[in-house]
């Protein structure tokens, strides 16, 4: 027995071991410097909801806690909770509404300036979350939802600007209600509990469908009843839907009408069927792409639209979705975006059995650089209570995720694409510009970016945005070493 006891600590002390020399290991990788203890506000700089939608708005502020928000200049009908800085009520008129938020602590204040514009458009920047699939897949549950959000909350992502906590596919009953109401099976057993302790967070609640009679995973999807499972989301508190496309091919073959309208159709139902509720729903298409989705998909109020097939955690995934973007660049603005799938780090395995992310660092720093310079929705697709230090570092560069929600909407450009690099550029807001200087190749290289080349001034002030580092002034052009499959952005003015 003795001995037994002995051989389970000793293979406990390995696995330890184990697990701790790999989070070891990647923690070399970080090129993010640590936090400052000082408050920063982060986040997007907009918000926008629809006239009389409840609101819910957390205000993104890393900073040693207890921080302590402000917001001057608060429009009646909002308040904010001071010691969580969640914004919440509701605004009857329609227009902007601009405030100063200031957020402060032991070691001094961070102030800035904050929209909320009331109208008819909502993701005024990607949004930035985390979804079941790309770790759990159907095997999702109401504790690894829970135990991710929690992980949102306590390994400070929430601090950045990361909200929505989106169930995928999986948590659909096997059958309608007599009332033809959809319910959730066994493994969510409260939806309405679950989405009001996010909302208590600060974070928002997504979930997922089909518009045909089935979802991907075989569950039950919303065809004719689109407006009841509009309408049982809301008494949820669903902020966001993924609508995915799926069994609806055999409803429309059937039908004997396979058109772009045909296509078009069922994602227009949804979209009334949203419309009508008293909540403000992010609608996320998802259908691979097909018919050119971003030639029509803001017309059905999609806030973003897949552009690619289904993402994994390789480089020939990655490259391959790459590949397809650089067209779209003109497609992206603010409430409507692009959106290449979600991100493959950390814990993956789209069931039980998660693995670490097969993407070497380099190629985790230029999937979220890309993403983020193609202003693309960040749903993190990992099994976030097991975020390693490395991981947690990609996911919370202020400057990095600032790109990403620049209230400019712009997507980058490919401006040079040759075999072994590229070059794309990203216009910000604030009149400068962001550069990922790309390299595909298998050895590291050191490129040449010409200024002229990518129609910018003649000398410009170089930062290092993943290691927050200025570099100086270039005349003319910038050389630097890139790693194999890595990056270097940089913002330039
Ligand atoms: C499709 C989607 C995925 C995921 C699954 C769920 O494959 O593209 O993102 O939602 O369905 O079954």
């Amino acid at each position: 027995m003795k001995s037994l006891k002995l051989l389970s600590s000793l293979a406990f002390t390995l696995i330890a071991c184990a697990s701790f020399s790999q989070s070891d290991s990647l923690d070399k990788y970080i090129l993010t410097p640590p936090p400052s203890p000082k408050p920063h506000i982060n986040g997007a700089e907009v918000f926008g909801v629809r006239p009389n939608s409840p609101v819910i708005y957390k205000i993104a502020a890393s900073g040693q806690k207890p921080l302590h928000y402000e917001v001057k200049n608060l429009p009646q009908g909002l308040s904010v909770d001071a010691s969580t800085g969640v914004i919440t009520g509701a605004l009857k008129n329609a227009g902007d509404y601009k405030m100063e938020v200031t957020v402060s602590n032991a070691l001094g204040k961070n102030k800035r300036n904050f929209t909320i514009k009331v109208g008819n458009q909502l993701g005024l920047t990607p949004a930035m979350g985390w979804n079941s699939w790309n770790c759990w897949g159907l095997s999702v549950n109401a504790d690894r939802v829970k135990s991710s959000a929690r992980a949102m909350i306590d390994k400070g992502l929430i601090d950045y600007g990361w909200s929505y906590i989106n169930i995928d596919d999986g948590w659909e009953a096997a059958q309608r209600n007599a009332d033809g109401t959809i319910s959730p099976n066994e493994k969510f057993p409260d939806m309405k509990s679950l989405s009001d302790w996010l909302h208590a967070q600060g974070l928002k609640f997504g979930i997922y469908s089909s518009p045909g009679t089935r979802t991907c995973g075989g569950f039950l999807a919303s065809y004719q009843h689109e407006l009841q499972d509009a309408a049982t989301y809301a008494s949820w508190g669903v902020d966001y839907l993924k609508y995915d496309w799926c069994s609806y091919d055999s409803v429309y073959r059937a039908e004997g009408d396979t058109t772009d309208a045909a296509f078009i159709k069922p994602y227009t139902i949804m979209q009334k069927a949203l419309l009508q509720q008293p909540r403000d729903i992010y609608y996320s298409l998802c259908q691979y792409g097909w018919r050119d989705v971003w030639k029509w998909g803001a017309n059905v109020n999609g806030n973003s639209w897949r552009t690619t097939g289904d993402i994994n955690d390789s480089w020939g995934s990655l490259t391959s979705i790459w590949s397809r973007q650089a067209p779209l660049y003109p497609y992206a603005s603010p409430g409507h975006w692009n959106d290449p799938d979600m991100l493959v780090v950390g814990m993956l395995g789209w069931s039980d059995n998660l693995h670490p992310t097969k993407l070497t660092p380099d190629e985790q720093y230029t999937h979220i650089s890309l993403w983020c310079l193609l202003s693309a929705p960040l749903l993190i697709g990992c099994d976030m209570s097991k975020l390693d230090n490395f991981t947690t570092s990609l996911l919370t560069n202020d400057e990095v995720l600032a790109l990403d929600q620049d209230i400019l909407g712009k997507q980058a450009q490919q401006i040079i694409k040759k075999d072994d690099y590229q070059i794309w550029v990203k216009q910000l807001e604030d009149g400068t510009h962001a550069i990922g200087i790309f390299n595909l190749s298998k050895e590291a290289k050191t490129i040449h970016v010409d200024w002229k080349e990518l129609n910018l001034s003649e000398t410009l002030t170089v930062r290092d945005l993943w290691r927050k580092k200025d570099l100086g002034k270039f005349k003319k052009g910038f050389d630097t070493k890139v790693n194999s499959h890595g990056v270097e952005l940089i913002k330039v003015k």
